[in-house]
């Protein structure tokens, strides 16, 4: 059987905290879809498409990457692309609470798929897309938080004035 897992996420956009979470899941798993939730509750600065081409060129250099988007239940999408298992990155207590939570009313919803917890890398520990976000819309350096052609992305977005 093929072991799929699933790295689910807003990703908007991707930080090196995702990146490094990815990175060290892909060699466990025959293929990593990194899902992009679609979110129509949450006011996003890039659209899905923008997030998908990131992820794919900052991905370029591992191997059995997918890049996807989905909206509704993860496990039913999980279900769908035949994924065995989904993989979250643990940042702080804070983020075990709430994983706790949708993990068991996942494992609830469908039995057949596990999800599997990956601490973050300790310099990575406070790194949030929100961050990023909120330090690059006022003009800080968000060099070695996100990949250079995040970065640049963020830079051109909020040079437009959005101010998200
Ligand atoms: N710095 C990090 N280290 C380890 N895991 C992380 C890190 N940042 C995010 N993750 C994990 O990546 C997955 C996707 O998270 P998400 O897209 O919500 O990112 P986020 O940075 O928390 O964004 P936001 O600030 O919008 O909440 C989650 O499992 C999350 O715990
Ligand atoms: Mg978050």
């Amino acid at each position: 059987m093929k072991r799929i897992a699933i790295c689910p996420g807003s990703f908007d956009p991707i930080t090196n905290g995702h990146l490094d979470i990815i990175e060290r899941a892909a060699p466990i798993f025959d293929e990593i879809i990194v899902a992009v939730l679609n979110n129509s509750s949450k006011q996003p600065l890039f659209s899905v498409k923008e997030r998908m081409e990131l992820i794919s060129e900052v991905t370029e250099h591992l191997p059995h990457i997918k890049v996807d988007s989905f909206d509704g239940l993860l496990v039913d999408y999980a279900a769908e692309v035949g994924a065995n298992a989904i993989v979250r990155g643990l940042r702080a207590v804070s983020d075990f609470e709430y994983e706790m939570q949708v993990a068991s009313i996942n494992k609830k919803m469908n039995d057949q798929i596990e999800t599997l917890f990956m601490m973050t890398n300790n310099q990575y520990s406070f790194l949030s897309s929100s961050i990023v976000k909120e330090a690059a819309k006022y003009g800080a350096s968000v060099a070695g938080l996100v990949p250079p052609v995040v970065e640049e992305a963020l830079r051109h977005k909020y040079s437009k004035g959005e101010l998200k």
